[in-house]
């Protein structure tokens, strides 16, 4: 097994990607998924959940789910690393969502938890936070905040991303967003306050937001110490079981 990365040996996990084939603006085609995978194998990443963009607005949940399933036993079936995949979405959270009984298909390998993505301008208000406690109380079921670095409402107010993480939302980060100075300094803090639970590459094409783990994860370790990796790890692990 290759080990040529410069990480310390952990279970580490990738729990957002656009590396299915040909279903969203990620990967193109099959050997593009394939070089993706490979890339994070290299990087010592051992997990992966492949989390294509629903986007509710546009299509409907079983032709999304056809769709996913056709791309994914294709990948699967020509996947020669020895990285666990996890199958999932990127939901974009909008009105339409709420009329589906059942959100567990779309929520990541067997568990409850749904990464969602909202509009970049999203207020987090009180009407964003109805819906997320709808997800919560009545879906059942656990909200991850995508790239929360992405929103200038939760980045202005760590009060709301407090009052997030009460209400039962996980966060998740995109790793690139450590290689801004002023951003990392602020997601440093999040991280030792356990507000930030999950990490990803969020990664789309090879040559496009690429797949790049390590020197994100490696930035964590670097400034903040293994431990606060080693939790994001073992969190993500819940995940793929
Ligand atoms: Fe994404």
């Amino acid at each position: 097994m290759s080990s040529k990365h410069n990480l310390p040996p952990l279970e580490y996990a990738d729990i957002h990607t656009h590396i299915l084939p040909g279903i969203d603006d990620g990967s193109e085609n099959l050997d593009m998924s394939l070089s993706m995978l490979k890339m994070l194998q290299n990087q010592g990443v051992r997990n992966v959940a492949l989390t294509p963009h629903f986007r509710t607005q546009e299509e409907n949940m079983k032709d999304f789910l056809e769709k996913r399933k056709e791309s994914y036993d294709l990948l699967k079936s020509k996947n020669d690393t020895n990285i666990n995949l996890a199958l999932g979405a990127e939901v974009f959270i909008t009105k339409y969502i709420l009329k589906y009984d059942d959100l567990l298909p779309i929520c990541i390998g067997n568990t409850n938890y749904m990464l969602t993505e909202f509009p970049y301008s999203a207020p987090f208000d009180e009407k964003t936070f109805d819906t997320l406690e709808k997800f919560v109380y009545d879906y059942k079921v656990t909200p991850i905040l995508a790239h929360i670095e992405r929103y200038p409402a939760l980045m202005n107010d760590v009060g709301i991303l407090e009052e997030l993480y009460d209400m039962g939302c996980k966060m998740q980060i995109n790793l690139s967003a450590m290689e801004t100075f002023m951003t990392s300094r602020f997601l440093l803090k999040l991280i030792k306050k356990n507000l930030v639970h999950f990490v990803g590459t969020d990664c789309h094409r090879l040559e496009y937001r690429t797949p790049i783990y390590d020197r994100g994860m490696a930035a964590i370790i670097k400034k903040i110490g293994i431990d606060y990796a080693e939790k994001i790890t073992n969190n993500s692990l819940l995940l793929f079981k």
